[in-house]
């Protein structure tokens, strides 16, 4: 299958950055085409609400920044990996830029499934990115494949890649 990743740390050697790359491995691996974007290191703006979009843009967005750069491997990807830090217990700043920009084709067309790999400090932080992640599931009818999690005695272990190699395997 065709993997979008799309990780949303800054930290270009982070723990979030690991799970990304480990996830990536183990899909190539596995025969799966994988692309892996640091979208935290792209300029990638908020959604304007502007409804270009859906107007005369027929499912174009009006800003041209690096998100352009990925509307077309969203278009073919049929599962969708979110990898992002916990800040403040929900999703980076630099992931919902990319995610909410998804507003412009509203639907990622080939989307099956979807996966989604945190990093955090604490334990019991996880609530409001699996809600969103859940949330997008249901509401786009995405096959939830899986979530694993690391908090910070857990963060480059064997114990956390042995869990996205499972997630993997399950695709
Ligand atoms: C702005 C900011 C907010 C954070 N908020 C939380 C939080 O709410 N809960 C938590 O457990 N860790 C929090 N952390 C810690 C990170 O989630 C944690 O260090 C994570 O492993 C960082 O991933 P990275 O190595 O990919 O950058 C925060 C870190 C930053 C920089």
């Amino acid at each position: 299958m065709k993997i979008l990743i799309l990780q949303g740390s800054p930290r270009a050697n982070g723990n979030t950055a690991w799970m990304a790359e480990e996830f990536r491995k183990a899909a190539e691996a596995t025969g799966h085409k994988v692309t892996l974007v640091n979208a935290a290191h792209k300029k990638i703006a908020g959604c304007l609400a502007c409804e270009y979009c859906h107007g005369k843009g027929n499912g174009a967005c009006v800003q041209k920044d690096a998100m352009q750069e990925l509307y077309p491997i969203l278009a073919e990807a049929e599962v969708l990996v979110i990898a992002s830090p916990v800040y403040y217990f929900t999703l980076s700043a630099q992931i919902q830029a990319p995610i909410q920009r998804m507003y412009a084709p509203f639907k990622p067309a080939k989307v099956k499934k979807m996966a989604l790999l945190l990093s955090s400090n604490s334990p019991n932080v996880y609530d409001g990115a699996i809600g969103q992640y859940k949330g997008m599931c249901t509401f786009f009818k995405f096959e939830d494949a899986g979530i694993v999690t690391a908090k910070a005695d857990e963060q480059k272990t064997d114990a956390t890649r042995e869990k996205i190699l499972e997630l993997v395997k399950k695709l």
